[in-house]
């Protein structure tokens, strides 16, 4: 069965962004998918819960779209987590609305793929750095995907930001067709 995917873009400055512009452009208009640009809807960083509520409600899947910053997601993202999923809608007494959804992370770092090790400079593996979100997800009953993770994002050349881009594009398409 198809399932409708909201994909929750935070990158508080879209205007540099090489990777994630690409990979935005790359499922822009896809059918099944909402693509939601967090800090162009709320710039003051306030933001509608029951809007957002509303949405979560609307959709299957939920894709956290950012850059990896300080080894977690930008703030308006910590933001969006802190106050939509709220206690008796998230998770707690009566808190059941978002059981069964799945959870992507797609992310892009600066930090090559070598550096998310134990022996490595970022010393933790991206599973262990993401745990914040796995749990969280956990929490409100939700099943935690393999995060889709491009690595290295400062190396690549245009023909490789435009294969990522097609990759990401037939991931989100795989999660429209139920997979
Ligand atoms: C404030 C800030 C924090 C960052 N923290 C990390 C980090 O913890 N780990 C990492 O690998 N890259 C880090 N980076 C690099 C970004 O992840 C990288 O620039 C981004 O993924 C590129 O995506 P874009 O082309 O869409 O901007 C950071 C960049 C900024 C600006």
């Amino acid at each position: 069965m198809a399932s409708r995917v909201l994909i929750l873009f935070a990158h508080p400055a879209l205007h540099r962004s090489r990777i994630n512009a690409a990979l935005m452009e790359a499922v822009q208009g896809m059918e099944g998918v909402t693509f939601r640009d967090l800090y162009e809807e709320y710039p003051t960083l306030h933001v509608d819960v029951e809007t957002e509520q509303e949405l979560l409600l609307e959709h299957d899947v939920i894709v956290w779209q950012h850059p990896f910053y300080w080894y977690s997601a930008p703030a308006l993202l910590k933001e969006w987590q802190d106050v939509v999923l709220e206690y008796g809608f998230a998770y707690g007494e009566g808190g059941t609305r978002l059981v069964g959804k799945r959870v992507l992370s797609a992310l892009t770092t600066g930090g090559p793929e070598e550096a998310y090790q134990k022996t490595g400079y970022n010393r933790f593996t991206m599973r262990e750095l993401l745990a914040p979100f796995a749990q969280t997800s956990f929490l409100c009953g939700m099943e935690y995907l393999e995060p889709f993770i491009i690595h290295g994002v400062r190396g690549l050349t245009a023909e490789q930001v435009q294969e990522w881009a097609q990759r990401y594009r037939a991931r989100i398409a795989a999660l429209v067709a139920g997979d």
